[in-house]
C-alpha cells in the first residue's frame, strides 16, 4: 500500500542549493511535499537534489521530451532523485510515455509516478497553431491527457480549470496535480488562471503545486499552515 502524499507540493524555483535549503528551512515542519525543476537539477544533479530534498516526498519537474529511448535513459538517471513524480512531455507520442512508463518500472522498490505536461499555459491558441497542434488547448490538452493514460501515465499536471472536464475523461485513479493556485489572500503574480487551494481540491484535485504565495510570503510557515488549514476545514 502506498503511503499518502501530502496534497500541497510547495514548489522551490531555485537553481542555488542554498537558498533552496532556506526556503525549505523557513517552513521547517512536516505535512507538506516538495516540486525542485529544471534550473535546481541542471545546476546541481541528482546529488545537489538529494541533498535539500531529504527526506521529503519529491516532484521532479524535468518535462522530458525526446525519442523513446532517450527519454527512458532520462527516467533511469532521474531515479537517483527517488521522487515520487517525474513529469514527460505528452506531445512527445504514446511510444515515449510507454517507454517513461517501462523505465520507471524498473526502478525496483519504490514507484515513481510519471506525470504528462499537456499544453504549457504558456501557450496560446496561436501559439498551437503555429506549431501545428490542433487547438482550442483546452482540446489539445484533454486530447494528449488521454494520450497520455492510454500510454501508462500515471497523471498529468493541469490547471484548475481543466480539473472537471479531465476528471470525468480520465476516470478517478488518474492523478490531476494542478499549479497556478493562489489564496484569496495572496497576489496573483504571473498566473493569471487562478483558483484558490480549496477550490482546486474541491474539483477533485489529487495534488497542489504552490510558489510564491509560500516562499515569497512575508510570513512563509504561517502562509503554508494557512493554506493546508483551508484544505483541512
Ligand atoms: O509561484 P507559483 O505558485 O506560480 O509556482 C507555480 C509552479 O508551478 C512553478 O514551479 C511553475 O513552473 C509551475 N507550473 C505553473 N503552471 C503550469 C505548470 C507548472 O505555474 N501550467
Amino acid at each position: 500500500m502506498a503511503e499518502t502524499l501530502p496534497s500541497v507540493f510547495v514548489a522551490i524555483d531555485r537553481a542555488d542549493p542554498r537558498e533552496a535549503a532556506g526556503d525549505l528551512a523557513a517552513l521547517g515542519q512536516d505535512g507538506f511535499a516538495l516540486k525542485l525543476g529544471l534550473e535546481f537539477f541542471v545546476a546541481n544533479g541528482p546529488a545537489g537534489v538529494r541533498a535539500v530534498a531529504g527526506t521529503r516526498p519529491l516532484f521532479l519537474d524535468l518535462k522530458l521530451h525526446d525519442i523513446p529511448n532517450t527519454v527512458a535513459g532520462g527516467v533511469r538517471a532521474a531515479s537517483a532523485c527517488a521522487p515520487v513524480f517525474l513529469t514527460i512531455h505528452a506531445s512527445g507520442g504514446p511510444a515515449m510515455i510507454a517507454a517513461a512508463r517501462k523505465a520507471a518500472d524498473q526502478n525496483g522498490a519504490a514507484r515513481m509516478q510519471i506525470l504528462a505536461i499537456t499544453v504549457l499555459t504558456s501557450l496560446d491558441d496561436g501559439d498551437l497553431d503555429a506549431v501545428g497542434q490542433i487547438g482550442p488547448s483546452g482540446d489539445q490538452a484533454l486530447r494528449l491527457a488521454l494520450v497520455a493514460k492510454m500510454a501508462g501515465a500515471d497523471g498529468v499536471v493541469c490547471s484548475a480549470h481543466e480539473i472537471a472536464r479531465l476528471r470525468a475523461a480520465c476516470g478517478p485513479d488518474f492523478k490531476l496535480v494542478v499549479p497556478g493556485i493562489r489564496p484569496a489572500w495572496a497576489a496573483t503574480g504571473d498566473q493569471k488562471r487562478v483558483m484558490t487551494p480549496r477550490e482546486a481540491m474541491d474539483l477533485g484535485a489529487d495534488h497542489l503545486v504552490i510558489g510564491r504565495p509560500i516562499t515569497q510570503a512575508a510570513d512563509p510557515r504561517a502562509a503554508l499552515n494557512r493554506i493546508l488549514a483551508e484544505i483541512a476545514a
